[in-house]
C-alpha cells in the first residue's frame, strides 16, 4: 500500500475478473481508423501484462475523445489492435460498453485473457458535461448504469488512468464504492514521482510554462509560486505574452487581439497579482520571432511591427532559458515556447528541449504538446520522467485531492471476498 492506496502487490487476481480503467485517449486519424500516437498505450502495458500474467480475466474500460473540449468521441477498436501489438498477445474487443453483449463477453473470459470494451463515454453518465452539470457523489456514481451492470461481474477494480484522475466519473470513481480496489503500476509511478517532486524538489527548482492552454499554466504558476515549490518560472508561448501585457509592456496589437479572441484577457489581472507578489521569480521573454514573407524574423520587446503576430520566443530569451535549465537541479516543463510544429517558429522550443536533454537536473515533462515536442526533438530517453497526464497533473499540482485518488483510498479499504 502506498499513500493509503493498494498497489498490485496487495491484491490477489488469479482467476479473478479484474475491471481495469486505463487512459489510452490518443489523437486519432479518423479517415484511416488509426491512432496517431501510442504513448499512453505503451505506458499502461506493464500493468496489463502483469495482471494477465498473474491469471486475471482482464476487462479494460477506456474513453476516447472529450465531449467538452473537442466533441470527438471515437470507438476504442483501434486501441485494441495497438494494445495487442505492444503486449504480443490477443486483446479482444467488443463494440458494446455495458449492454448484454459486453456482459456475455466478460463472462466468457478465461484466466489471462484481455477484453477491451468500447468507449465508456458512449454512455451519457460518463461524460464530462454530465459531471460538470450534476457532479454525482461517489455513492451516486455507484448507482449509474455502467457500475450497476459491470460491478456484479467483477471481483477487483484497478485504476491505471492517472491522466484522467481529475475526472469525477463512474468508470473512475464509482466502482471503488463496491469492489476492492487498487492502483495500477502506471498510476502508482506517476502519483509517487509527482508527489515526491512536489514535496521536496532538489533546488534550484525551475518551472518552464508555455503553450496555448494557458488557464492551466496560470493555475499551476499560482500554486507552485505560492507554495514555495518553484524558485524560478520561465515563461513562453501565450503565458509569457499575457504576463508582459500585465506588466504594461508592448507585445503588439496582433498579440493583444489574439489573447482577447482566445478569451484570455481576464488572465491579465491574474498576471498583475503574480508579478506583484513574485516578480523576482518570474522570467518573461525579452525578444520574439514572427514570420514575414515565410521567414523567421526576430524583434526585441517593444519593437514588434504592426500586423506581426508573435509565434515564438526569440533566440536571446531561449539562450537565457537554456542557462537556467542547465544550472537547475529540478526542471518541470508544461507547454512549448511557440508554434514548434512549423519550421520558422520552432527554434525557441527546440533550444529549450536541447537544454532539457543535456542538463544534469531531474527533468519532468507533462501534457500532450510537451510529449510531442519531446518526441520531435528526440529527447524521450533523456527526460527523467514523462507524465502521461496534462489536466490531471495540473490539478494535482494545485494541491487538491484528485477524485480518483479519493475513490481509490475508499476502495482500498474494501476487503476481497474469499
Ligand atoms: C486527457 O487527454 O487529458 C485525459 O484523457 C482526460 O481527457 P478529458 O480531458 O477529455 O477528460
Amino acid at each position: 500500500m502506498r499513500f493509503g492506496i493498494n498497489t498490485l502487490d496487495d491484491v490477489e487476481v488469479k482467476g479473478k475478473t479484474v475491471l481495469c480503467r486505463v487512459d489510452i485517449n490518443q489523437p486519432v486519424d479518423k479517415a484511416a481508423g488509426k491512432l496517431k500516437d501510442t504513448t499512453r498505450i505503451e505506458a499502461c502495458i506493464p500493468t496489463l501484462r502483469e495482471l494477465s500474467d498473474k491469471g486475471a480475466k482482464l476487462v479494460l474500460m477506456a474513453h476516447q475523445g472529450s465531449d467538452i473540449e473537442y466533441k470527438n468521441f471515437y470507438t476504442t477498436e483501434p486501441h485494441a489492435k495497438e494494445l495487442a501489438r505492444f503486449l504480443g498477445r490477443e486483446v479482444k474487443f467488443i463494440d458494446d460498453v455495458c449492454g448484454p453483449a459486453a456482459r456475455e463477453a466478460i463472462k466468457a473470459l478465461k484466466s489471462g485473457e484481455i477484453l477491451l470494451l468500447d468507449n465508456v463515454r458512449f454512455v451519457s453518465e460518463e461524460q464530462t458535461l454530465f459531471e460538470t452539470k450534476l457532479l454525482l457523489s461517489h455513492e451516486e456514481q455507484a448507482k449509474t448504469l455502467l457500475v450497476r451492470k459491470l460491478a456484479p461481474l467483477g471481483d477487483i477494480y484497478v485504476c491505471d488512468a492517472f491522466a484522467a484522475a481529475h475526472r469525477d466519473q463512474p468508470s473512475l470513481c464509482g466502482f471503488e464504492e463496491l469492489l476492492p480496489s487498487a492502483m495500477g503500476r502506471l498510476f502508482e509511478e506517476e502519483f509517487c514521482v509527482i508527489s515526491g517532486l512536489m514535496e521536496k524538489p532538489d533546488r534550484p527548482c525551475v518551472f518552464v510554462l508555455g503553450g496555448a492552454k494557458i488557464n492551466d499554466a496560470f493555475l499551476m504558476m499560482t500554486t507552485v509560486l505560492s507554495g514555495g515549490i518553484a524558485d524560478t518560472v520561465l515563461t513562453g508561448g501565450l503565458v509569457g505574452e499575457v504576463l508582459l501585457w500585465a506588466d504594461g509592456k508592448d507585445i503588439g496589437e496582433e498579440a493583444r487581439a489574439f489573447i482577447k479572441k482566445e478569451g484570455y484577457e481576464n488572465l491579465v489581472d491574474t498576471g498583475k497579482e503574480l508579478l506583484t507578489k513574485y516578480r523576482e521569480k518570474i522570467v518573461m521573454p525579452g525578444d520574439f520571432a514572427v514570420v514575414q514573407d515565410g521567414k523567421r524574423v526576430e524583434y526585441s520587446l517593444g519593437t514588434i511591427p504592426p500586423g506581426a503576430l508573435i509565434l515564438d520566443i526569440g533566440s536571446e530569451s531561449a539562450k537565457k532559458y537554456q542557462e537556467a535549465i542547465r544550472s537547475a537541479k529540478t526542471v518541470f516543463v508544461n507547454g512549448p515556447m511557440g508554434v514548434f510544429e512549423e519550421a520558422p517558429t520552432e527554434a525557441g522550443t527546440k533550444m529549450v528541449w536541447e537544454a532539457l536533454g543535456d542538463t544534469k537536473a531531474y527533468t519532468v515533462i507533462g501534457g500532450g504538446d510537451s510529449i510531442t515536442a519531446t518526441k520531435k526533438y528526440n529527447k524521450t530517453g533523456l527526460i527523467n520522467y514523462i507524465c502521461t497526464g496534462g489536466g490531471a497533473l495540473i490539478r494535482f499540482l494545485t494541491g487538491e485531492e484528485l477524485p480518483v485518488v479519493k475513490a481509490l483510498r475508499h476502495g482500498s479499504k474494501i476487503k476481497a471476498k474469499k
